[in-house]
């Protein structure tokens, strides 16, 4: 028997392939010329070296072959009968795959690297609490759903960077039979029926994450439009112009008109701008999409992606916009100025004429600031404003925190309050400061003008 060193020599092919007349064995075997040579072919045929040699060589490159066809095969096979579906990490059913795995996995495979994913729970007095979540790590992972078998691959590109987020690049591959390829509709679907049954009666709050929105926080419960008390027939106004643009983009598109609405908000500070919008959202159920013009480091290009790409379902709201342009802001410059341009902003809510429908709310505290073409009609269509509280927002204020059966109180606390320009926001503070005790309420109403509440 040949020692392995010998062995390791000898399958070596430079040093048995030296001799171009023993390395073609067939040629020597079919053409034995004379009894020397046949003598020769039978020396080389029985030397254990060669024989040894040319049998290694011979299985190499058999074993090459094999493996070359079963590549080729598998990867046949692969194309004939596997499917897969790629997810980005980018996309968004990406993180609705990832919970819909999680709950789903532990059932039916087994995961053999957990990731943490922390969440939050809002109860019902509205302290929140956080809980813990185990999604898919990176790797793969095998689990069976519907009665098909899949793999789950969970990528993380350690080199790729997503530049806007700074997080990594990932990438979710699932692999099943091409027979079974319906059911990734299925998954989906399922893992995003999920996803928004846990916003269900809650207001996805988006801010801008670089080119994209991001929720921001937890899903926030509904704020009832009940709880914001405006001036007589200023939200039913609102809500009634909101109303008849929705689902109305067919008049729009016969007669060529980009199919978007422009509310403006205007008044002083506290006086339920934001909390209106917050209530309307809730009202239509819709999202909020909130971009802060002058954040740092936000350029027109960027602000006319945000625009263009607004979640579905949302209104886009842009806070204090007279902020970005007022010389106050230009003269501080400490770096919290953002790079957009006033025509930026024009061309970036004009955007491109799309189908798609797109809800903006302005506010601002200064509407004298503003100049005309940010709120000409087309970009503006419904300006409204929302001022100090007047006698109905006092009575309807008073009597949303202690009854309507207090007429009496009610009437006092106007009394006293009715020539003072008191904002919404401090008599919902003083409230609440007096809970439950409307005769304090109303005995202390000047600490409503000597107190900044
Ligand atoms: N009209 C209102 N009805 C009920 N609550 C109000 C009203 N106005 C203000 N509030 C309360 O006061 C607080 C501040 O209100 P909000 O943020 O909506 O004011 P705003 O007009 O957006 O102010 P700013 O101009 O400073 O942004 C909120 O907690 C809100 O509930
Ligand atoms: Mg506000």
């Amino acid at each position: 028997m040949l020692l392995p060193n010998q062995g390791a020599t000898l399958a070596d092919p430079a040093t048995t392939s030296t001799d171009p007349q023993q390395s073609n064995g067939i040629d020597l075997q079919q053409q034995p010329k004379n009894k020397e040579e046949s003598g020769l072919l039978s020396s080389i045929t029985s030397n254990p070296y060669f024989s040894a040699g040319f049998g290694l060589i011979g299985v190499g490159a058999g074993l090459t072959l094999l493996r070359q066809g079963l590549t080729l095969g598998a990867g046949y096979l692969q194309r004939r009968l596997l499917v897969t579906l790629e997810i980005p990490s980018k996309d968004k059913s990406y993180l609705w795959f990832l919970q819909w795995m999680s709950q789903q996995a532990p059932k039916r495979g087994r995961l053999q690297h957990l990731a943490v994913e922390t969440s939050y729970k809002q109860h019902d007095n509205g302290s929140i609490s956080t809980t813990f979540g185990l999604v898919p790590g990176p790797g793969i992972h095998y689990f069976r759903w519907h009665g098909v078998w899949m793999k789950v691959q969970r990528q993380r590109d350690g080199k790729m960077m997503d530049l806007s987020t700074g997080s990594p690049w990932e990438t979710i591959t699932i692999t099943t039979l091409s027979q079974d390829r319906k059911v990734f509709k299925e998954l989906l679907s399922e893992a995003q029926e999920m996803a928004l049954k846990k916003q269900e009666g809650k207001t996805v709050i988006y801010t801008s994450y670089g080119p994209e929105w991001r929720p921001f926080g937890m899903p926030r419960r509904r704020r009832l439009l009940d709880s914001v008390i405006l001036d007589n027939g200023v939200k039913e106004r609102i809500v009634e112009d909101v109303r008849a643009f929705i689902g109305n983009g067919k008049w729009y598109n016969e007669r060529g008109i980009p199919y978007r609405r422009g509310y403006l908000l205007y008044g002083p500070p506290g006086s339920g701008k934001s909390s209106f919008i917050q209530s309307l959202a809730g009202e239509l159920e819709y999202n909020i999409c909130i971009l802060n013009l002058s954040e740092r480091g936000l350029t027109d290009d960027r602000l006319n992606h945000l625009l263009s790409n607004v979640p579905e379902r949302s209104i886009m709201l842009l806070e204090d916009i007279d902020a970005a342009f007022t010389k106050r802001a230009q003269a501080d410059n400490q770096g919290y100025q953002s790079m957009i341009t006033f025509s930026g902003l024009l061309n970036a809510l004009d955007g491109v004429a799309s189908a798609e429908e797109r809800i903006i709310f302005l506010t601002t505290n200064h509407v004298e600031n503003l100049d005309a073409a940010l709120i000409r009609p087309g970009r503006v269509d419904m300006k409204e404003f929302l001022g100090n509280a007047t006698e109905s927002q006092i009575r309807g204020m008073f009597s949303r925190f202690y009854g309507k059966d207090n007429k009496e109180l009610e009437d006092a606390f106007f009394d006293r309050v009715k020539d003072r320009q008191i904002s919404t926001a401090s008599l919902q503070g003083h409230f609440v400061y007096f809970k439950d005790k409307p005769e304090e309420a109303v005995e202390q109403a000047e600490l409503l003008w000597t107190q900044l509440m």
